[in-house]
Order: structure tokens, then C-alpha cells, then sequence
């Protein structure tokens, strides 16, 4: 039997579901019983009724599944796979934050640690930050831990005072302003998309920005042919699937997360037959992180 027929069966077996998020290799996302966004992913762990979750992805997605959805299991193929971002805020800065502006939300970016969470009012993913921070009846928004989408958000929502925290994507800022002139001087047709993770200077130049999906759906449904992607290349699986008379560009050659870059179908393999990694968070933690998570669930609607 073939890798794919040995998880197929296994999946079979244990009442499993295999999520996966886009940045994951293309062999994986084909195994997968759902691709998606960050938020199209937490939201498909609140609903499956499998026993078990094999999440496809970094720390913060497993985690916030576990978070939403404490009666399943969850496993990780690759225990390592963290997003580093996901640790650049401190409660420490929150609490002082706090302090200062009495009205103040902190709205925490998905990419997150659980920790980080019980500190926030509301959890957002790139999907849905604008539409949540409109919402929100506060004027001073603390946005963590990513200061380029908390500063993408504020551009959207000018009556807001967003402040901002100093964590950024390193995948994403790697895109330059200038490397973005350079492929659009050589392919003068294409359209940019990006995600809002990159640097300001280079989303200025974007003719589209927006999550995973909404990169995905834009390049698919939009009339122009060619594209510049500014993010992780991962996203080139699904639109070669949906929108193959496209050509796609990447705008940095090898434009890859390598912590998702670990998530092989061996792992995936050895989790389902193991039961190794299986992601277990504190009650306390999971309980006071899961008020963020679920408020976003419910203001994203
Ligand atoms: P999306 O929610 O757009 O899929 O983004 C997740 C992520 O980690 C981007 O770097
Ligand atoms: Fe984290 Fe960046 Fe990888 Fe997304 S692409 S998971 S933000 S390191």
C-alpha cells in the first residue's frame, strides 16, 4: 500500500480528520480533508465530528483547535512546527498597555501562544481583523502580536487609535518594496496580491491584500491572467487546482514558512498509527484563552 492508502485507512479506522493549512507542502494538502485559512480551519474544528484532529500546521493552529474543541484529540506531525510571530508580545507590555488607556481592547492575531490569548479581548485572523476592530465598541485598539497587519487594519480604520506591537512574520517582511519594482518590471501585466503580514512599503504597492483564501479567491475570480503573489507559495497549490490558466509569479523566489515546510506525509503517517504529539493544554489556560477565540467566532459571523 502506497503512503496516502495507509492514512486513508488509519483515518478510517481511528475516525480521524485531517486539516491542513495552505502553506503546507502540496502533497500534504492533497491528503487533507479540509485546505483552508487560519480562520477557515479554527472554525472546521469546532464542527467535525470525528474523535480525532490531525492539524496540518503550526503550534497555534493545533492549539487553538484543542482551545475550541477540548473534548477531541488533537495531533501535530511535526511537534517542532511553531510560528515564531506567535510569541512576539508580552503580557508584561499588555498589562502597562492596560494601565494607560482605560478603554483599551487588546485584540490578539490568531498567531498567537494560548498565554498570550488570556490576555486579549478578542482573538482575529487576517480574514476577518477589519470587520472585528470595527466592531468593537473601544477606540484604542492594542493590536498583537503582528505590527504590519495591526498598521494594514488601522489604514482601513482611520477613526481607531490602533497601537501597535513590535512582532512581525520573518517570512513575510523578507518581501521587499524593491523586489516587488523589479518582478513587475518583468512581468508588467501581472497583478500583485499580497498578504497584509508584509512591510507597509510593500503592500503599498498591492493590488489586492488579503488573507490566504482571499488571495486564492481574488487570482481565481479576477479577469487578469497573471499574478505577483506576496506570500508563502504554498497558496500556489490550490490556485494551480481551481484556476489552472493562471500564471503565477512569486515575487521572492522560495517564499516558504519552514515550520510548515516540516509537516510531511510521513508524519502525518506516524501520528494517526502513534498517537504521538498530541497537543494538551492546561484547563486554566484553555479556559481563559477560549473567551478570545470563541468572541471572534461570533463577531466574524
Ligand atoms: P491566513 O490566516 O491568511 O491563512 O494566514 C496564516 C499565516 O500564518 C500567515 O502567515
Ligand atoms: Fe508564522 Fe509567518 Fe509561518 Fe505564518 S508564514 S506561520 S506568520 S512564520
Amino acid at each position: 500500500m502506497s503512503i496516502t492508502e495507509d492514512i486513508a485507512t488509519l483515518k478510517k479506522e481511528k475516525n480521524a480528520v485531517i486539516l491542513a493549512h495552505y502553506y503546507v507542502d502540496e502533497e500534504v494538502q492533497h491528503i487533507a480533508d479540509y485546505v483552508g485559512d487560519s480562520f477557515y480551519l479554527s472554525k472546521i474544528a469546532t464542527k467535525t465530528d470525528a474523535d480525532i484532529i490531525v492539524f496540518c500546521g503550526v503550534e497555534f493552529m493545533g492549539e487553538s483547535a484543542k482551545i475550541l474543541n477540548p473534548s477531541k484529540r488533537v495531533f501535530m506531525p511535526d511537534a517542532s512546527a511553531d510560528c515564531p510571530m506567535a510569541h512576539m508580545a508580552s503580557k508584561e507590555e499588555i498589562v502597562r498597555i492596560k494601565k494607560e488607556y482605560e478603554d483599551v481592547a487588546v485584540v490578539c492575531y490568531i498567531n498567537s501562544t494560548a498565554e498570550l490569548k488570556t490576555f486579549s479581548d478578542v482573538c482575529v485572523t487576517s480574514s476577518n481583523a477589519v470587520k472585528i476592530v470595527k466592531n468593537l465598541p473601544n477606540k484604542n485598539i492594542y493590536f498583537i502580536p503582528d505590527k504590519n497587519l495591526g498598521r494594514y487594519v488601522a489604514k482601513q480604520l482611520p477613526d481607531k487609535n490602533i497601537i501597535l506591537n513590535d512582532g512581525c512574520c520573518p517570512r513575510h517582511v523578507e518581501i521587499t518594496a524593491d523586489m516587488v519594482i523589479k518582478a513587475k518590471e518583468k512581468h508588467p501585466d501581472a497583478k500583485f496580491a499580497a498578504h497584509p503580514e508584509c512591510s507597509e512599503e510593500v503592500l503599498d504597492y498591492a493590488d489586492y491584500i488579503g488573507s490566504t483564501s482571499g488571495i486564492i479567491d481574488y487570482v481565481a475570480n479576477s479577469s487578469s491572467k497573471e499574478f505577483l503573489i506576496g506570500t508563502v507559495d504554498g497558496v500556489f497549490a490550490e490556485i494551480k487546482k481551481i484556476a489552472p490558466d493562471k500564471k503565477l509569479y512569486t515575487v521572492k523566489e522560495g517564499q516558504i514558512c519552514e515550520n510548515m515546510k516540516k509537516i510531511t506525509l510521513e508524519k502525518v503517517l506516524k501520528v494517526l498509527k502513534d498517537e504521538t504529539n498530541e497537543v494538551f493544554v492546561d484547563e486554566e489556560l484553555a479556559r481563559k484563552s477560549m473567551a478570545p477565540l470563541t468572541r471572534m467566532l461570533e463577531l466574524a459571523k
